[in-house]
């Protein structure tokens, strides 16, 4: 539902770039703000704390909405009204959609851990994101270098879960031939994750509740080489409806298709609110019925924004909790995870990438777009410090990648911190030749931009 990728209007309104000053590192965690919870890693197609099986019960978070973004793991005053209710409605994660890459954000996040509570973290911003309506241009080195920033901000908390590279950018069958710019995007965090020495904190991509490309988007993000695979991959999914059932509502034939999928699945957004929410599909999604496929889900959401999906009402300092609070409180209760490891699948192998169809248009093949040659410095040297949600945006700013990259591009030769001259090393990934081009959206929002000069 929430959504950063922008409309023409505002791409055309961006023009200049932003570039790093590598020396402020304020906003980069403390080493004494670590350490509060185990940090969490990918097993097969599950989460795992320490040796136990890790299921995100977990609820959306942006008060304000999406509109008006704010960073709320930098209001410490929201965060203290806010972490007790997260406690009494029983979460163990909350999503951000959005935060600012230069803040602090040591208070909440130690909030957060004391409170047995994880973060799964967009790293767009309004401004700072893949255009659905212009990939080519906006996937460019301004906007990794935002990426990075968000990256090196919460790299070392240990609640820190995982990293979405993208929200939402791909809502219909026309805008599929973004999806190898999605991927790109994933590629290069796993990527500078790797290069930057930090622990292997997930990422991975949040789809829209589309039917018709759901399954080649999963399917396209766990395909080609290990550099190329998403370590999740996260759908938003409304069809459970109260008053359903694991089989009325279709979760049955999700499990099943998704049954052979390599990677953890689990849901970025789901409570449909089209009836009254009995929060039913709780008891469903942690239930032996579906652990096996999926690693549980975020409820949309916490804060109530006028479309009627919030949990509670926020009037400044004080919180109300509404109906749907204490019913997903009471189900949530009633609900504890299987014990063991709920049958995950221990070792499975790469999806094939799916061909091109009338609603799958990726002509790239097994290829994806190879790094804008400007953001690879960051690899070797940090992204240093971030334009925050002041900055001119990215979406029309930068440079381009220029070509396909090879299919090992991602692969991680050096660390930073394996010794101080080995990140010199790192190995540049070879261009090939021919430029890809999104389609004609690009060239118009390229003439539009143009025109604004
Ligand atoms: C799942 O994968 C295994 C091996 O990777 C294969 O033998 C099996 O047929 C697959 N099952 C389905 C339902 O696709
Ligand atoms: C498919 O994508 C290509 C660019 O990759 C574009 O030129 C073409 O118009 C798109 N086709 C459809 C049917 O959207």
């Amino acid at each position: 539902m929430k959504t950063f990728a922008a409309s023409l209007a505002l791409v055309a309104a961006l023009s200049s770039s932003v570039l790093a000053s590598p020396a402020n590192l304020e906003a980069r965690a403390t080493a004494t703000s670590t350490g509060k919870l185990p940090a969490v890693s990918v097993k097969g197609n599950a989460f795992f704390a320490g040796n136990d099986r890790f299921y995100i019960r977990g609820v959306d978070y942006q008060p304000g909405g999406a509109s008006d973004a704010k960073d709320p793991i930098a209001d410490v005053a929201g965060c203290k009204r806010d972490v007790a209710y997260f406690q009494k409605l029983g979460v163990n994660t909350i999503r951000v959609y959005t935060v600012d890459n230069t803040a602090n954000h040591d208070e909440c996040m130690s909030m957060l851990a004391d409170a047995g509570i994880y973060l799964a973290l967009d790293v767009n911003t309004p401004k700072y994101s893949i255009n659905r309506a212009a990939p080519a241009l906006s996937y460019n080195d301004v906007y990794l270098q935002s990426v990075f920033a968000t990256i090196d901000a919460f790299s070392s908390y240990s609640n820190t879960l995982l990293f979405f590279s993208g929200n939402e950018v791909i809502n219909d069958d026309s805008t599929t031939a973004c999806a190898p710019y999605v991927k790109a995007v994933t590629r290069d965090m796993r990527q500078y994750i790797g290069s930057r020495g930090y622990r292997a904190i997930p990422v991975g991509y949040s789809a829209a509740d589309v039917d018709s490309n759901r399954l080649e988007m999963a399917e396209y993000m766990n395909c080609g080489t290990d550099a190329e695979r998403s370590d999740f991959f996260a759908f938003n999914d409304y069809s459970w409806c109260d008053p359903s059932s694991f089989q009325k509502s279709g979760w049955d034939k999700k499990v099943q298709t998704y049954s052979n999928y390599s990677i953890p699945l689990f849901l970025s957004e789901f409570g449909c609110n089209t009836n009254t929410r009995q929060f039913n599909e709780i008891a469903s999604l942690y239930s032996d019925e579906m652990t096996a496929v999926y690693s549980g889900g975020l409820v949309y959401e916490y804060s109530e924004e006028g479309s009627k999906y919030g949990l509670v009402k926020i009037s400044g300092d004080t919180v109300d909790p509404l109906t749907d609070f204490n019913t997903l409180k009471t189900k949530l209760a009633a609900t504890k995870a299987p014990t063991g490891d709920g049958g995950y699948l221990k070792s499975g192998v790469a999806t094939k990438c799916p061909a091109e169809s009338s609603t799958w248009n990726v002509t790239w093949g097994n290829d994806l777009p190879s790094i804008p040659a400007p953001a690879k410095k960051y690899l070797t040297s940090g992204a240093g410090k971030g334009p925050g949600l002041q900055g001119a945006g990215s979406q029309n700013a930068g440079t381009q990648s220029t070509g396909t990259a090879p299919a090992n591009a991602g692969q991680v030769s050096s660390t930073a911190s394996a010794s101080t001259g080995a990140a010199a090393s790192l190995r540049v990934p070879e261009f090939s030749a021919a430029p890809y081009f999104c389609g004609l959206v690009v060239l118009a929002s390229t003439l539009l931009g143009a025109t604004l000069l």
